[in-house]
């Protein structure tokens, strides 16, 4: 079975793709961190990221890099859905995610174009998404309790910036698969959102198996 969650920045699709793996027991990746290790190995390498020659050289790094906590950073995100923008960065990466997603057994991969464009076929699609105003105070509780002091004013014009460059972009935008779910987290605590999750993935299931032949 393969569940494909996407969403936007701090809606909740991270946490509900991590819990949706240990449910159903299957391998989870957050395709985010493959463009933010992109992002990464271009500040270390000081390229520029608006450069897409730039950005497709910084694609070839090591898989320990995907470890590194300074990936999760607010500075490396923002490079993120800079470098992702870029067409043969996206190319680069799709054969890594297509692979994973379609492995024997299923997976539950999380991002911005798992149901539209790395599986259109999964069995189950999600679309986790929240109000800018909630998304920026989560992201502004995280960062406080990280101890990074920034205001919420500059949390939401963050999210909102990121928002407009990951649904505006040409190349694989941040979209609702027509036959994704969608999920609004807005006032759903983390467990409700992810029994929630659960019975979406079961309903689709269930659709599966009463199908005719
Ligand atoms: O969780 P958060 O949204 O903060 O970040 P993320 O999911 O790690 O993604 C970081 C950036 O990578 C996003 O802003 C997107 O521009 C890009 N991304 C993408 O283009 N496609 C994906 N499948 C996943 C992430």
């Amino acid at each position: 079975m393969i569940i494909a969650v996407d969403g936007p920045a701090a809606s909740g699709k991270g946490t509900i793709a991590r819990a949706l793996a240990r449910h159903y027991k299957l391998p989870h990746l957050d395709t985010g961190l493959l463009y933010r290790a992109v992002a990464a190995t271009v500040l270390r390498e000081d390229l520029t990221p608006e450069k897409e020659a730039d950005a497709v050289s910084a694609c070839s790094f090591e898989d320990y890099l995907l470890e590194d906590p300074w990936l999760r950073t607010d500075e490396v995100g923002k490079i993120a859905s800079v470098v992702s923008a870029h067409p043969l960065v996206r190319a680069a990466l799709l054969h890594r995610q297509k692979k994973f997603a379609h492995q024997p057994g299923g997976a539950v991969l999380d991002g911005r174009d798992i149901g539209t464009v790395i599986a259109p076929d999964a069995n189950v699609k999600l679309f986790v998404k929240a109000t800018p105003m909630i998304r920026a105070q989560r992201r502004h509780l995280e960062l406080r309790k990280n101890g990074i002091l920034t205001s919420l004013d500059k949390v939401l014009s963050d999210i909102r910036a990121r928002d407009e460059r990951d649904s505006k972009r040409s190349e694989a935008p941040m979209t609702q698969a027509a036959d994704a779910v969608l999920l609004d987290t807005s006032f759903l605590s983390i467990d409700a959102a992810v029994q929630r999750a659960i019975a979406i993935v079961e309903a689709a299931k269930a659709k599966t198996t009463s199908a005719p032949a």
